[in-house]
């Protein structure tokens, strides 16, 4: 087991792939064309949705989906604590509040309960966050939504391409899901994002938010052959995906599904490993079908970060996911937030560290991580996890 030296993460992109690249290269589209178009094609397939729209960014996709959806100052949007930061981020630079909630202490979900709670009669949006790929109940949350306010769900979709919860995916119950195809994540382009919804007219103004607020983009200017002039009714942004990433995206869409086991044995490997050795994971309901984008275990506070180190040390790739958004200065400072209102979140979030998991890891790799966890952190953690 010497010398052994474990990523956090290596896509699974090959070199042939830039044979989908130099195809763009021959087209006049460099930037959104036909390629996207083909590829939101496959997106409302797969998701049984009646719209996609790729973005470079689930960052710069929610910014437009809030824009669309009339969102800024004085409203307020309702996020997790336990999340990345960009999820809460999105609605500060529209202008809005964000209104942190805690999580579920077992599975890091919000529930329908915690969010009926952060209700008032200025919550003009909720972002429910389907965490490491496990989704939360979408169903039950737009079940709790007062009669008479109209309250939007935007699904944060960044961990969850290939997930199901009672057998359906993202997009079915909220007015927006949005995906990320940052280069870490189960479909990777690099950078980018999607967003899709049932919702004709919320599609018309993302159409629109993520192109400035153009009333036509530059393929559609110039499909005529004749130029045509444009118009601005509404403030957008810039979020649009060129085909030059788009292009990476239609294979790996068609063989997800097929791929999931891979990353699902993985997962089972090291849940079994983990038994009786201190370690703490998170729970998978058993309605779920877990995309396994990330696999955190929770080691406590005292010998977290001493675990970082040692991993560090060992030549294997760790990181955390992620320290609650309500202990970082900005939002702790802006909103004067106190630590027990987000226990389960910051508790979670100090303690817990993310291990690698990706499907093209080799049986040697992962053994090499378990026997690391179990000979040096396992004793690490002690009796009592400390809080
Ligand atoms: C939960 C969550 N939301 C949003 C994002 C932002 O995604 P992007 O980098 O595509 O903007 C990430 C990125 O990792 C994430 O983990």
């Amino acid at each position: 087991m010497v010398d052994m030296q474990v990523p956090f993460y290596r896509h699974s992109l090959a070199p042939e792939n830039s044979k989908y690249v130099a195809k763009v290269l021959e087209t006049p589209f460099l930037t959104s064309g036909p390629i996207g178009k083909e590829v939101e094609v496959l997106l409302n397939q797969y998701f049984g949705v009646k719209h996609s729209k790729l973005v470079n960014s689930w960052t710069n996709g929610a910014v437009a989906t809030l824009l669309a959806m009339d969102i800024g100052p004085g409203d307020e949007v309702i996020v997790p604590a336990m999340t990345f930061i960009a999820t809460a981020n999105v609605v500060e630079l529209v202008g809005a509040k964000p209104i942190f909630i805690d999580c579920d202490p077992d599975t890091l979900l919000v529930t329908p309960d915690l969010i009926k709670e952060a209700i008032t009669e200025r919550t003009k949006a909720i972002i429910p966050v389907h965490m490491y790929g496990q989704m939360c109940d979408i169903k039950a949350i737009k079940q709790i939504i007062p009669s008479g306010q109209v309250i939007k769900i935007i699904e944060d979709c960044a961990h969850s391409f290939e997930a199901k919860f009672n057998g359906e995916r993202p997009g079915k119950y909220s007015d927006a899901a949005i995906f990320s195809f940052y280069a870490t994540k189960n479909v990777t382009c690099g950078e980018g994002g999607a967003i899709i919804t049932n919702d004709s007219n919320l599609f018309d103004r993302i159409t629109q938010s993520i192109l400035h607020g153009m009333s036509a983009g530059a393929a559609d200017r110039f499909k005529s052959g004749q130029y045509k002039h444009w118009g601005m009714d509404h403030l957008g942004t810039k979020a649009n995906l060129p085909d030059l990433l788009a292009c990476l995206l239609p294979e790996q869409i068609k063989t997800i599904d097929e791929r999931l086991h891979l990353r699902a044995k993985i997962a089972e490997r090291y849940e079994n490993a983990f038994l009786g050795s201190g370690i703490l994971l998170p729970k998978v309901d058993s309605a779920s079908i877990h995309s396994r984008h990330l696999f955190p275990i929770y080691i406590g506070s005292v010998a977290r970060d001493q675990a970082l180190l040692k991993l560090g040390e060992m030549k294997i790739g760790v990181t955390v996911n992620y320290r609650s958004v309500t202990s970082m200065n900005y939002y702790k400072q802006k909103y004067q937030l106190q630590r027990n209102a987000f226990d389960a979140s910051e508790t979670w979030g100090n303690g817990t560290l993310t291990i690698p998991l990706f499907e093209n890891m080799k049986t040697e790799e992962q053994g090499y991580v378990i026997d690391i966890l179990l000979r040096e952190i396992s004793p690490m953690i002690g009796n009592k996890l400390n809080v």
